[in-house]
């Protein structure tokens, strides 16, 4: 079982989309899902909720007020809980109490050069003083531009900190998604939505490459 927090101080970076399409690809790969909406905004519990005049998504979810409740989840039978996190910089001690209970960070972020700012502080206040690995994960990736992820990971590169290999890319239907109540993976199979299935699914294969050769060196 792993815990993996979603999260950067900065708001409206797609925190809670990474989190639930995230959570649909792994959900589609085998693994038992539990989405954990700690965000008083409620985002995710909304696209839940949402999701109830149709066909429901195809994982749990549950909100928390309490993120310390963390710690006990641990022993629920899933194989990954997710944990959308609040985007805000007052929200730190929440971030601070799920980071105690998680295993793993991934930070969204926008592919610009003044949305890096915010992520780095994030990692260097708040994720790397408690000692959880993590990787910054490129959002909202022009398919048109695809070159904007390289220059992005390029300033990455350059403050040192780790990153996915993968980046999402944006598409109408991530933006959809929340009010239809759906997930990208149940949306019928077209050009576009393929490929935005496709970014999660390479997200998904990182990770677990990642847990793969952590559970080796361990
Ligand atoms: N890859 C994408 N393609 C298209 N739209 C996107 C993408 N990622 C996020 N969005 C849109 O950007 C907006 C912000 O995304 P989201 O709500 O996931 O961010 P957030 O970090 O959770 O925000 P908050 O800090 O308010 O919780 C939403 O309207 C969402 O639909
Ligand atoms: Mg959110």
């Amino acid at each position: 079982m792993r815990i993996i927090a979603i999260a950067n101080q900065k708001g409206g970076v797609g925190k809670t989309t990474v989190t639930m399409n995230l959570a649909a690809v792994a959900h589609e790969a085998g693994s038992r899902v539990l989405v954990v909406d700690v965000d008083p905004q409620a985002s995710a519990e909304f696209w839940a909720t949402q999701a109830e005049q149709g066909a429901g998504i195809p994982f749990d979810l549950t909100t928390s007020t309490d993120p310390a409740q963390l710690a006990s989840m641990r022993d629920l039978p899933y194989d990954v809980i997710l944990v959308d996190t609040p985007g805000s910089l007052e929200a730190e001690d929440v971030l601070t109490t799920v980071l105690q209970n998680a295993d793993f960070v991934i930070l969204p972020t926008e592919p610009t050069p003044l949305a890096l700012g915010p992520v780095v502080r994030t990692v260097r206040q708040v994720i790397a003083p408690s000692g959880v690995d993590y990787r910054v994960l490129l959002n909202k990736v022009d398919p048109r531009t695809p070159a904007d992820a390289s220059d992005a990971a390029g300033l990455l590169d350059q403050t040192g900190l780790k990153r996915f290999r993968a980046f999402i890319r944006t598409y109408k239907v991530h933006t959809l998604a929340p009010l239809e109540g759906k997930v990208v993976t149940q949306y019928p199979h077209d050009q576009r939505t393929l490929r935005a299935v496709e970014d999660f699914r390479k997200v998904n294969s990182e990770l677990l490459t990642q847990f793969a050769n952590e559970k080796v060196a361990s």
